[in-house]
């Protein structure tokens, strides 16, 4: 049985701790905010729901670094949530700080975890992950592309007025208005998406999608949780159940699509040991180059990054 640390107890944090713990095969979960109080509140309120919802995973809520020993994986919500008018880049000096230190704690305490990274802007999120833990690149992970694609698939299964659950898709690129969407990967219970929409309404369900965080942004005064906290549990899913699964996830590339020492998402196979595998599609000229645009976008990020710190 294993041992999840989320750290950040906030909106996303405790929807991870939540969805996971309804899973039922981790044995604890232990959620960690600079609030203590809330951190064992939430952590409490989701345990006075295991009877009703018949799990036995324990969870704890803390700011005390020592509980979270030996976590097999950690899942960094921490930072500050978009409001109104702000891009995923404005958070970065003030996430920045949190994620270091956040990274620092967590390596006092587990020697090889598994850090996958939700806080934004997420690719330098990630790669500050990676930095400061000095944990292996496959042990260090971004989530953004499953949230992306889940959006992306939402749309379409609106659109088409069919279940999302035949929508299979995959997105590649940067968090963000940069991403890389892939509409020849797209199906729908197996028949390529072109042979039902016609580009326009593609398009305009792409474009929706990019700036899809951006809506709820504006709906709500900030950023999604349910499906963000969801995306995240998914990859610890298949994990910790070594199901070797693929995603689109943030990932150091090192020679795959000609890009070398950046972190976008590309589709990867997700299994014990963290990335088993980058997937390396053949792709055609132009969304080389919208991939190409996305990395250097990410690269300068990493620059601001590396001079901050
Ligand atoms: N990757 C994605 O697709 C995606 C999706 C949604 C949100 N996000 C990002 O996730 C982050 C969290 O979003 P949220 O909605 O949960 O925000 P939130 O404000 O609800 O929660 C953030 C929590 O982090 C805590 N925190 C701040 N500094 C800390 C520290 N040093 N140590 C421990 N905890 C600390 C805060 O106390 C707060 O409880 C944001 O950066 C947001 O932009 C990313």
């Amino acid at each position: 049985m294993s041992k999840v640390t989320v750290v950040g107890a906030g909106n996303v944090g405790a929807t991870v701790a939540n969805v996971l713990a309804h899973r039922d095969y981790i044995k604890e979960i232990v959620l960690v905010d600079i609030k203590a109080e809330m951190a064992q509140g939430k952590a409490l309120d989701s345990w006075q729901q295991a009877p009703i919802d018949f799990y036995s995973t324990s969870l704890i809520g803390t700011d005390d670094y020592s509980l979270t020993a030996d976590s097999d994986i950690v899942v960094i919500t921490a930072g500050l949530p978009r409001k109104p008018g702000m891009t995923r880049d404005d958070l970065i000096s003030t996430n920045a700080g949190i994620v270091n230190s956040v990274t620092r704690s967590i390596m006092q305490y587990s020697k090889n975890p598994i850090i996958i990274v939700v806080s934004n802007p997420l690719d330098v999120m990630t790669y500050a992950a990676y930095k400061v833990s000095g944990l292996n690149s496959n042990r260090v992970i971004g989530m953004a592309g499953i949230l992306d694609t889940a959006r992306y698939r939402a749309f379409l299964a609106t659109e088409l007025k069919v279940s999302p659950k035949d929508i299979q898709a995959v997105l590649m690129g940067g968090h963000g208005d940069s991403m890389v969407p892939l509409p020849r990967f797209t199906t729908v219970a197996g028949i390529p998406v072109t042979e039902l929409l016609d580009s326009e309404t593609l398009n305009s369900i792409i474009e929706r999608t990019k700036f899809g965080g951006g809506e709820l942004v504006k709906l709500m005064g900030t950023s999604a949780w349910y499906a963000p906290g969801a995306a995240a549990a998914q990859m610890v899913d298949s994990i910790l159940k070594d199901e070797n699964r693929i995603f689109p996830c943030c990932v150091n590339l090192s020679g795959q699509y000609g890009l070398n020492n950046v972190f976008v998402g590309v589709p990867v196979k997700l299994g014990k040991k963290g990335i088993v595998e980058i997937i390396n599609l053949n792709l055609n000229p132009s969304e080389t180059s919208l991939l190409n645009q996305s990395a250097s976008e990410v690269k300068s990020m990493m620059e601001v990054y590396d001079k901050l710190s």
